[in-house]
């Protein structure tokens, strides 16, 4: 048992010796109990490690006791490096640490692979007593290649940013990339916004190192990144304006407007759709290239201000303009990219003054860049079909100025398969004014609605077709959904409207009265189009009326006009009242001359293809 005194007198003594310790050069520790004066100089100071004061043995420095014949394993005079000195009576033996050896474990020994932490070669100094470390494994550094060593890349992976403050060194941190996670930034962060965007789900694979993305309807991309709604796939797009006499200014402020909406539906730039924009006339005029504009607010202010200088006015030289951007438009030097979509947008009525050359320079063009996509835009007082459908090899890529169908299709086709773009069908009904025609041109109309129904896709949720005709009364021959296949409607079509009937026989060729025939449309229309569909209504006459009928006619067509009825006239040869159809029908381009007379063969009417049947893109 160990009384209480003793315990107090120890922390004495204890705290006595941490003061000395303190005191650098102190050479005697004070050692309070010990011999009497009488026998002090003889017991420390002859024998002994000390010194004898006022009949107290002052033991020196790593000794301790009453004579100070002890060693003093606490003195830290023994056994350097870690080593734990064991006290025996006047000697001492020190219990050495790994990796050293000798008397006071003063010796490194570099076959102990701790001292470089086994990331390091062991390199003794010449004294033995001290090592460096060499050639520190990658990822540390330091004396004892201890400390982290960020400039090494061995740590945080993926972009991630090390940090060597952990632990005086000795440890880091990363500070992941948006996306990762984990102590090196080793894992995919399911979780992180740029996994599957836009309301993708995330899935980890290989332990987490790789993921795959489950997207939402109408996205797609390794991170559901793509919009499949949105313009994707980059394009060079070049706009053809023709600006000759024959395009008055209402028609350019039209263009322009058209231009204008067409560009601001694209991303622009090096990076998404570059733009060009050429008038021309007797000769083309660069108004900016595809390397000029990438900003929205100027290149809608430069279309705009596009006018053509004087020496370049006059007659409609297609093909010059065509054949100027084949030489130069698409040029690297003037921002063409070579792995894009091309397309050209020409706007014209179709009238050039030399339809050689511009059918050829068509050609040319396409062989000199087969990605090309021509689309043609009639614009203008009178459309010439012919034309357009020729620059353009493909009815498809014919289109009205008027409405946003020839947008659309190109939108389509930058993106990848957008659900949302979609093709929609129309409600059209065929009404024919046989009274108006004779043998010949009543047989020419016959064809050219065989060729349009035949081009339909006529089945169930696709275009629908109705049919009636005026001969000496208005008769409905068939109403939607009745027939689904175009072979049908064309063969009861050829049934009930007999060439025999026509104006022939009593040698009076004048439209009679046709507003009970459009009345009858307007009903079926009523009655049995959906709302959502586009109506149109195809007729055949050649409109000339007798001053009162003509009245009646015009209100009745303006009349379908009102409900949203795209009104389309189609007339054979010199015979047909152009002016008037010009007048009744919605827009120029919708008016259409069959026949020798124009040269205007019957699939002139395949014009009407994209319009009947159209893209559509619902904005979400
Ligand atoms: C995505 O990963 C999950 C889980 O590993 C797997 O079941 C699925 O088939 C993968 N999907 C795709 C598109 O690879
Ligand atoms: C566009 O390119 C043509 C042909 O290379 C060049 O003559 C014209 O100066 C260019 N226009 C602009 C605005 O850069
Ligand atoms: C122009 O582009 C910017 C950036 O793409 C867009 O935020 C802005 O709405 C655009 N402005 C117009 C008028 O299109
Ligand atoms: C368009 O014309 C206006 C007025 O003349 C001018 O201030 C502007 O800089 C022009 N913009 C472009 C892109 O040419
Ligand atoms: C220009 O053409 C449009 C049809 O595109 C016509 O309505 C208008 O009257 C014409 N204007 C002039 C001034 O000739
Ligand atoms: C074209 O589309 C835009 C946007 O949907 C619309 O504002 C504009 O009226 C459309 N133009 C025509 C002629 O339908
Ligand atoms: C036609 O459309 C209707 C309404 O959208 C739909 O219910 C029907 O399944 C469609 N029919 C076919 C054959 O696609």
């Amino acid at each position: 048992m160990v009384s209480p005194t003793f315990i107090y007198e120890s922390a004495i003594l204890v705290a006595l010796l941490h003061f000395v310790k303190g005191q650098e050069g102190e050479k005697h520790i004070l050692v309070k109990r010990g011999a009497g004066p009488s026998n002090c100089y003889h017991s420390c100071d002859g024998l002994h490690h000390g010194g004898c004061h006022n009949g107290f043995c002052e033991c020196d420095r790593g000794w301790i006791g009453q004579y100070c014949s002890v060693r003093d394993c606490s003195s830290g005079l023994y056994c350097t490096n870690g080593g734990t000195c064991v006290e025996n009576g006047m000697d001492y033996t020190c219990v050495c640490k790994d990796g050293w050896s000798g008397t006071d474990c003063e010796q490194v020994d570099c076959t102990w692979s701790g001292h470089c932490n086994n990331r390091g070669t062991c390199v003794q100094t010449s004294t033995n007593t001290d090592y460096t470390c060499n050639n520190c494994a990658s990822g540390w550094r330091g004396n004892s290649c201890h400390l982290i060593d960020c400039s090494s890349k061995v740590y945080c992976y993926n972009g991630g940013t090390c940090m060597g403050d952990v632990n005086g060194g000795t440890d880091y941190r990363c500070i992941c990339e948006e996306g990762w996670t984990g102590r090196d930034c080793q894992f995919i962060n399911c979780f992180s916004p740029i996994r599957c965007m836009n309301k993708g789900q995330c899935h980890l694979q290989n332990g987490g190192k790789e993921f795959n993305c489950t997207c939402a309807d109408g996205y797609l991309g390794d991170n559901c990144q793509i919009d499949m709604c949105s313009p994707y796939k980059i394009a060079d797009i070049v706009f053809i304006m023709d600006v000759s006499v024959s395009q008055n200014e209402t028609t350019f402020v039209e263009q322009k407007n058209f231009v204008k909406y067409f560009i601001a539906q694209f991303p622009l730039g090096p990076d998404h759709f570059q733009f060009s924009l050429i008038l021309y006339a007797s000769e083309p005029h660069a108004v900016f290239n595809l390397s000029n504009m990438y900003d929205n607010y100027t290149i809608i202010d430069a279309v705009d201000n596009a006018t053509i200088p004087d020496d370049k006015r006059g007659a409609t030289f297609t093909g010059k303009a065509l054949a100027f951007v084949k030489d130069n438009s698409f040029a690297t030097t003037n921002g063409g990219r070579a792995d894009v979509d091309r397309y050209v947008i020409l706007l014209t009525d179709g009238m050039s003054s030399a339809s050689l050359d511009t059918a050829n320079q068509a050609k040319l063009l396409r062989l000199s860049y087969p990605n090309v996509r021509i689309k043609s835009i009639g614009s203008g007082d009178i459309v010439f079909h012919t034309e357009l459908l020729e620059i353009s090899t493909y009815p498809l890529n014919v289109f009205p100025l008027h409405g946003n169908d020839s947008v659309r299709s190109v939108q389509k086709s930058t993106m990848y398969g957008c659900e949302r773009c979609t093709t929609a069908y129309s409600d059209v009904v065929l009404a024919f004014d046989v009274s108006s025609f004779n043998y010949g041109q009543l047989d020419t109309m016959l064809k050219t609605a065989e060729v349009l129904i035949a081009n339909l896709h006529t089945d169930v949720n696709q275009t629908r077709v109705g049919l009636s005709k005026y001969e000496s009364i208005a008769e409905e021959v068939f109403e939607f959904d009745e027939y689904t296949t175009s072979n049908e409607m064309i063969s009861v079509m050829n049934k009930h409207i007999m060439k025999s009937e026509t104006c022939m026989k009593d040698k009076q060729c004048s439209s009679r009265d046709i507003s009970s025939l459009l009345q009858d449309v307007l009903r079926e229309f009523q009655k049995n189009s959906e709302k959502s569909r586009r109506k149109a209504v195809v007729i055949f006459s050649q409109f000339i009326f007798d001053k009162d009928i003509a009245g009646r006619v015009v209100l009745e067509i303006q009349n379908l006009k009102d409900n949203g009825v795209s009104v389309i006239v189609v007339g054979e040869g010199l015979e047909a009242n152009i002016d008037k159809m010009l007048k009744l029908s919605t827009t120029s381009f919708f008016t259409f001359i069959i026949g020798e007379d124009f040269n205007t063969p019957i699939d002139a009417i395949l014009a009407l293809m994209s319009t009947l049947e159209y893209n559509i893109c619902f904005v979400q």
